[in-house]
């Protein structure tokens, strides 16, 4: 079967975003029409849902390289402090034995139950998250995501536009995170505390949206009580119901979601009972034009 003479189907599954992608094998090398199709619906639908993909690390490695360079994982404790490129969302440790729930894995993962954008607290926040189903609970489980861009577009355009050129401060954890802000070293506190604009532009076709997420801490100019009260007032006009998509995840499912425009959140099923297991991978962004046009010209050798 080669994808080259495959028609690519694209079927909305939700009123404001998500669409159901048939008629590619992910485990074959892409054509580059097909791609050029993939990114397309990307950059429209804002997830994508792909079923029935019997990918491994590799083939989901390589068809995740389509679309940019891979973010190698920062060291924390669900990777052992041995970031690779592919991020494992389990209650298992390796030998398929259930985690007890004070594990410091399963601790460190229960922030995935908070609405989030992946690596919204590094420099240039991820492009797409790639998350493949190895092993799905019969209930429960399910991840949500919200549209930010529809969320933005509901706003009359006077909120837009008073929203638009604030600066937010977004951290890989807060700073009153109790105990567990051990989590994490002191560098990685310090360089993963960054700034981003509160409102993005997709750069394919002009669309904005809000950036917030669990991440998102202050509001440079403002008090951290104003910030705080915005972020939040912003994050649940993102996560009303007919902004939202909960995946039903079926195993080898693959969903692609665009961490600059989407917010998305683990959801909680049995975890003494039964098991999961889902293979991330993650695409770095690429740079801001806002910032690119601020870089100096290169000098000539
Ligand atoms: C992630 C994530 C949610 C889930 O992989 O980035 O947030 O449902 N996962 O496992
Ligand atoms: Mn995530």
């Amino acid at each position: 079967m080669s994808n080259a003479t495959l028609p690519l189907i694209i079927k909305s599954l939700h009123p404001v975003f998500v669409a159901e992608v048939t008629g590619v094998d992910l485990t074959r090398p892409l054509s580059s029409d097909v791609r050029q199709a993939i990114w397309d619906a990307f950059n429209e639908h804002q997830i994508l849902v792909f079923r029935d993909q019997a990918l491994d690390d590799e083939t989901q490695m390589r068809f995740s390289r389509s679309f940019g360079t891979l973010e190698r994982m920062e060291a924390h404790a669900a990777n052992d402090y041995r970031p690779g490129h592919i991020a494992v969302m389990t209650n298992l440790d390796a030998d398929g034995n259930r985690l007890p729930s004070d594990h410091p894995a399963m601790v460190h993962r229960e922030r995935n139950e908070m609405w989030h954008t992946d690596s919204s607290f590094k420099p240039i926040g991820a492009l797409t998250s790639l998350l493949h189903a190895r092993i799905v609970p019969p209930v429960g489980g399910n991840t949500d995501f919200a549209s930010a861009r529809a969320a933005y577009a509901s706003l009359p355009a006077a909120r837009q536009a008073a929203l638009e050129g604030l600066q937010v401060i977004h951290r890989v954890i807060a700073p009153n995170e109790g105990a567990d802000t051990k989590a994490y070293s002191e560098e990685q506190k310090k360089r993963l505390t960054v700034v981003h604009p509160l409102v993005r532009t997709n750069p394919a076709n002009g669309r904005k949206n809000l950036y917030v997420g669990s991440h998102a801490h202050e509001i440079i100019g403002m008090s951290l009580q104003e910030g705080r009260a915005l972020l939040d007032e912003l994050t649940a006009l993102c996560t009303q119901p007919q902004f939202v998509y909960s995946h039903v995840w079926r195993v080898h499912d693959l969903v692609m979601w665009d961490n600059r425009c989407t917010l998305h959140r683990a959801t909680i099923f049995d975890k003494v009972k039964y098991q999961r297991k889902m293979h991330r991978t993650t695409v770095a962004g690429t740079m801001p034009e806002s910032l690119l046009a601020r870089l100096p010209e290169p000098v000539a050798a």
